[in-house]
C-alpha cells in the first residue's frame, strides 16, 4: 500500500477518537487525530504493525460545518488544520501544540453526540443487540479534573523551534521528547493552576537542574497536583531524582529549597499534603518499583467525600482517604453521577440486599459508597495496589462498615482462582462490579465470574474507560451465562475523545 493517501473522506469516528475511512480499493484505514466525520484529509503511514497500520493526518482539506460548531477557548490548542480553514475560526490566533483538549472545535452537545456514536460503534459487532440508554453529560465541561500530572523536561518546544531551556508542563503532541510551556490549563481549577505556577517558581529559583532522561541526570522530574472538589483538600507530589543529590552541592541546594517550601505561608495555607517522591528509575513515570517517599507538609493522605443521591433515600455521604499512588476517579462530580446512574439502572426492582464483589476496587469508592447507602450485607474488594487496599480498609472503618468489608491486595485474575480466603465468601453474591484499567478483563476473571453465575443469580456492573475492550468482554460474557440489560455512556472527560461506559449484565 502507498505510504501517502490523499483526499480520504472520514466516514465515522471510532474508539480513541480515531477516524475510520476507506481507500479507493475499499480497504479500511484508521487515522489519528483531529479526524471528524465528513472531513477530507491527506494522511501518511506512521506505524506499520503486524495487526494494524496507523495513519496520521498531514493535511485537512475540509471539515463538515456541523462538526466545527464549537469555540476554541484555549490559546494552546493544537490543530493541523489548513490556513483557509483557520481563517474561518479563531484558531489562527492560537499558539501551539498541547494535545489534551482535541475536541474544542466541537460544541459540548456535539461532543456528546459523537461519544454516543463511538460507544454504539464499538458494540456493533456483538451478537445481542444492546439497549443503549442516552449518554450522561459531565456536570462541568471545563475545570473538572481533580488530578493533573506535569513533567519537568529539558527540551521545550517553541513556535520558532526547540529551545534547550528547561521547563515544566505537558508533553508536546506527536513529539514526546519535548514539552510545551503553557500558562493556564482549562481542565483544572484556577486554584490548581496558581499552585502549579507557585511551585514551579520555587523549583526554577532553586539552582537545581531538571531531569534529563537521555543521561539519567538532573533533579526535578514530575509535579502531580490532586485537588479534591468536595473537601477542598489538596496534595502536591513532587517527584525528584535521588541520584542527583549524591553531589554535595546539590544536596545543600535541595535542603535550602525544602526549608523554603516548608516555611512558606502560601503553601502552608493552600496545600494539605506535600509529598516528595524520590525516583531513580529511567521510565518517565512518577511511580517506579524502587521509590521512597517523604512527607514535607501534612499527612501523606488527603480525604475526599462522595455525596450520592439515591432514588429511594436521602443524600448519603462517604469519606475516602487517598494516598499518593492510589487511584481515585479524576472527576469527582462525574464519579458521583456515574455511581448513582449505575446503581439506579441496576437496582430499581431490588428488595434483598446481599453481598457485593468489587473487582479492581481502588480505594473502595464504589463498593463502600453502595454498601453504605443501601446497607447491604457485605463487600469483598480486590485491588492490585497495596497502598490502595490499605486506604480501602481504613475507608471502611471511617465509614462505619469495617466488619462488613474484606479488602484483599492481589491481581483479580489470581485471587479469584481457587483462593481459600474468598472461595467460601463467593456464595450468595448479588452484585459483581468490575472497573478494570483500559485493557480487557483477564480470561481467568471472565471464566471465574461466568462460573460463579451458574450458581448465583447476581447482576454484573461493568464500568469501563475503553468501550472497545469492554465490547469484546461483553461478547464473551453473553456467550456464557449473561444477558445485557443496559449500556450507557457517561462523559467524564469533556473536550477529549475519552469516554466511560457502564453496562448492566444480568
Ligand atoms: C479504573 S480504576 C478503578 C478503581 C475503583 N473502582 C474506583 O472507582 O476508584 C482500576 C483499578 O484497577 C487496579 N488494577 C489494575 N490491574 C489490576 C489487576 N490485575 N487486579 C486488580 N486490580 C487491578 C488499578 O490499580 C486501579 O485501582
Amino acid at each position: 500500500m502507498a505510504k501517502h493517501l490523499n483526499n480520504i473522506k472520514i466516514e465515522r469516528i471510532g474508539y480513541w477518537g480515531v477516524g475510520i475511512a476507506k481507500t479507493d480499493e475499499g480497504k479500511k484505514i484508521l487515522i489519528k487525530w483531529w479526524a471528524l466525520p465528513g472531513s477530507v484529509v491527506d494522511c501518511i503511514i506512521k506505524k506499520n504493525k503486524k495487526d494494524y497500520i496507523e495513519w496520521h493526518i498531514t493535511k485537512i482539506h475540509k471539515y463538515e460545518a456541523k462538526y466545527f460548531d464549537g469555540e476554541i477557548f484555549c490559546s494552546h490548542f493544537f490543530s493541523n488544520v489548513e490556513p483557509d480553514l483557520k481563517a474561518k475560526t479563531s484558531i489562527e490566533k492560537h499558539k501551539i501544540w498541547c494535545g489534551w483538549c482535541k475536541w474544542q472545535m466541537l460544541s459540548y452537545p456535539r461532543q456528546l453526540e459523537l461519544k454516543q456514536e463511538i460507544v454504539e460503534d464499538c458494540f456493533r459487532k456483538i451478537k445481542e443487540k444492546p439497549n443503549f440508554l442516552p449518554i450522561v453529560a459531565s456536570p462541568k465541561d471545563k475545570w473538572y479534573r481533580n488530578k493533573i500530572e506535569f513533567s519537568f523536561w529539558v527540551y521545550m518546544a517553541s513556535r520558532e523551534g526547540i529551545e534547550s531551556r528547561w521547563n515544566l508542563w505537558f508533553h508536546k503532541q506527536w513529539e514526546f521528547s519535548k514539552i510545551v510551556d503553557i500558562d493556564n490549563c482549562w481542565l483544572i481549577s484556577d486554584n490548581a493552576n496558581s499552585i502549579f505556577e507557585y511551585i514551579k517558581e520555587f523549583c526554577f529559583d532553586s539552582g537545581l537542574a531538571t531531569y534529563d532522561q537521555k543521561f539519567n541526570r538532573g533533579f526535578f522530574r514530575h509535579l502531580v497536583i490532586r485537588e479534591w472538589i468536595n473537601t477542598g483538600q489538596l496534595m502536591v507530589n513532587l517527584a525528584v531524582n535521588p541520584l542527583d543529590i549524591k553531589d554535595e552541592k546539590n544536596l545543600d541546594l535541595w535542603k535550602i529549597l525544602k526549608k523554603k517550601l516548608e516555611k512558606d505561608e502560601f503553601i502552608k495555607k493552600n496545600i494539605t499534603s506535600f509529598v516528595i517522591t524520590y525516583n531513580d528509575g529511567l521510565a518517565d513515570i512518577v511511580r517506579w518499583t524502587n521509590i521512597s517517599v517523604e512527607n514535607l507538609i501534612g499527612d501523606w493522605y488527603i480525604y475526599e467525600k462522595l455525596i450520592l443521591n439515591w432514588t429511594k433515600q436521602e443524600n448519603v455521604e462517604s469519606t475516602f482517604r487517598v494516598s499518593p499512588f492510589s487511584f481515585f476517579q479524576t472527576n469527582t462530580h462525574w464519579a458521583e453521577l456515574l455511581f448513582q446512574k449505575a446503581i439506579n439502572n441496576l437496582l430499581e426492582e431490588w428488595e434483598i440486599k446481599w453481598k457485593i464483589l468489587d473487582l479492581y476496587c481502588g480505594t473502595g469508592s464504589i463498593g463502600i459508597g453502595v454498601l453504605k447507602a443501601w446497607i447491604w450485607n457485605s463487600l469483598i474488594g480486590i485491588e492490585i495496589v497495596e497502598e490502595a487496599i490499605l486506604d480501602a480498609k481504613y475507608n471502611a472503618e471511617i465509614n462505619g462498615i469495617k466488619n462488613e468489608c474484606n479488602f484483599i491486595a492481589s491481581p483479580s485474575e489470581k485471587v479469584l482462582n481457587k483462593n481459600p480466603e474468598i472461595e467460601n465468601e463467593l456464595n450468595n453474591i448479588w452484585l459483581v462490579i468490575v472497573d478494570p484499567p483500559r485493557e480487557w478483563l483477564h480470561k481467568n476473571v471472565i471464566e471465574r465470574i461466568s462460573k460463579l453465575k451458574e450458581d448465583n443469580n447476581f447482576k454484573l456492573l461493568y464500568i469501563s474507560c475503553n468501550p472497545s475492550t469492554m465490547a469484546r468482554d461483553v461478547q464473551l460474557l453473553i456467550e456464557k451465562w449473561f444477558k445485557i440489560k443496559s449500556l450507557q455512556a457517561v462523559d467524564m472527560f469533556p473536550q477529549t475523545h475519552h469516554i466511560e461506559t457502564v453496562g448492566v449484565l444480568v
